[in-house]
């Protein structure tokens, strides 16, 4: 074969290959994202006030998804005409939309439409409305607010939560930081109310920036000062929950480099006494780590030690029970939780997909380590209703609250299927 033949087929190689990377990529980013994007699209042109150019929703959309910077970043096509796969997909999406009826037809500006708006519903204000309930759980279509007066004072065991998070701005459903703290105070004050004495409240929150800068915002640690200064709250632990591909702050992570990819997010664990009713044994040890042989050596070396303090080992301290490590307190777990079933019926039955679900990890190890069975888990934000969900696994029973009809109705279809289900009409 010639030099020219050879780098003929070199070049034809190298371009099949970056056209298999493009295709791998574009599946990468596209496996399940678009049904992630409806509602969040949906809520960033309502944020904008009803109508917004295509350029300035894309990272407002990316950013509600809590999208992996990686992905944000994937491009496709040839190098003159290279276009970001998610924008395209955010693009797609709209044309969905479009078809459907919720986002108006015209080009260069997205401008939802009276149904689109219908999709955003929230229940109205004051309004506690039953949706559907099980024999162990019950789900309000409701703001938390006028949810905890629906509830029995100290009968909750846990309540476990995930708030929106603060942002700069005042706009869509969306908090500034002080209003948000002071929102959440009186939320802390009633949820403390329905928890029995041995109780425990359990909230996740992530960081947030402060406006302009890549300094983090104290509000985490404000809240966890009001809860304890204000409502005579325990701080009674901390479980930080690991998500190794979240995104990074698009600003100050992911443009500048200024600030490292936050993959921590926090879940503070309150008691209302200083003795809840916690048991470690509850939740599944985590595995002895693989010992060295110098490791052994030490280990069989420690049981006939004296310590300098003077006081003797006791050789059964060291011994391994065959039980596995004290369960740590770090949850590891990817982002989104994954969709399985409840996405699927989701998809059937036309229902957006809530953006910001918990893995179940998640209320899994804090149900396990907070209640025993037959007790009451509440979530007063319950989104798709992850906790009810794993409570009812768990053997607990469930009492969830959510506002926006769209992610209520999602939630039931996690529980439909079972025979002691039963909906109920939405009233006007
Ligand atoms: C981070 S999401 C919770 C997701 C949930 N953990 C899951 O796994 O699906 C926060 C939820 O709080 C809801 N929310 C917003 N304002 C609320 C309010 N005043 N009362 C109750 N829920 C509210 C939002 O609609 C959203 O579904």
């Amino acid at each position: 074969m010639t030099d020219s033949a050879r780098k003929a087929r070199d070049a034809r190689q190298r371009r099949l290959d970056k056209g298999r990377n493009q295709e791998a990529a574009a599946k990468r980013v596209t496996k399940g994202l678009q049904a992630m994007i409806e509602m969040p699209l949906l809520e960033a042109i309502a944020q904008a006030g009803g109508a917004a150019r295509p350029r300035d929703l894309y990272g407002e959309v990316a950013q509600r998804l809590n999208l992996d910077p990686d992905v944000r970043k994937e491009k496709r096509g040839c190098a003159d005409q290279e276009y970001a796969i998610f924008d395209q997909q955010v693009r797609w999406t709209r044309q969905t939309l479009v078809g459907e009826g919720l986002i108006a037809g015209e080009r260069g500006i997205w401008e939802l439409t009276d149904k689109g708006r219908d999709k955003l519903t929230r229940v109205t204000r004051g309004k506690v409305v039953l949706i559907y309930r099980l024999d162990d759980g019950l789900a309000f279509l409701a703001h938390a607010e006028e949810a905890a007066g629906a509830i029995e004072k100290e009968s909750l065991s846990l309540v476990l939560t995930s708030p929106p998070y603060p942002v700069v701005g005042r706009e869509y459903g969306r908090f500034s930081v002080p209003e948000w703290l002071e929102w959440m105070s009186g939320l802390v004050g009633m949820w403390r109310d329905l928890l029995r004495p041995d109780g425990t409240l359990a909230v996740n929150l992530m960081d947030v920036h402060v406006p302009g800068t890549p300094m983090l915002s104290p509000y985490v640690e404000r809240f966890s000062l009001d809860a304890i200064d204000n409502h005579g709250l325990h701080l009674a632990g901390r479980m930080p929950w690991h998500s190794p591909n979240k995104l990074g702050n698009l600003e100050w992570a992911v443009k500048r480099r200024v600030a490292l990819r936050n993959t921590v997010e926090h879940v503070l664990l309150f008691s209302k006494t200083p003795t809840p009713s916690w048991d470690t044994r509850r939740l599944p040890s985590d595995p002895y780590a693989e010992r060295s042989a110098s490791a052994r050596k030490h280990d069989a070396r420690r049981g006939h030690e004296q310590r300098p303090g003077g006081y003797d080992i006791n050789p059964e301290a060291f011994a391994r029970d065959g039980e596995g490590r004290i369960p740590s307190n770090l949850i590891i777990s990817g982002g989104v939780g994954g969709g399985g079933t409840y996405a699927s019926r989701c998809r059937e039955e036309g229902l957006g997909l809530h953006p910001a679900r918990f893995p179940e990890e998640i209320p899994r190890r804090i149900i396990q380590l907070a209640t025993a069975p037959g007790q009451v888990v509440y979530d007063p934000m319950a989104g798709s209703n992850t906790t009810g969900k794993v409570a009812l696994d768990l053997g607990r029973r469930f009492i969830s609250s959510e506002p926006v009809l769209e992610y209520a109705q999602g939630s039931a279809l996690r529980f439909s299927h079972r025979p002691d289900f039963r909906a109920f009409p939405i009233p006007a």
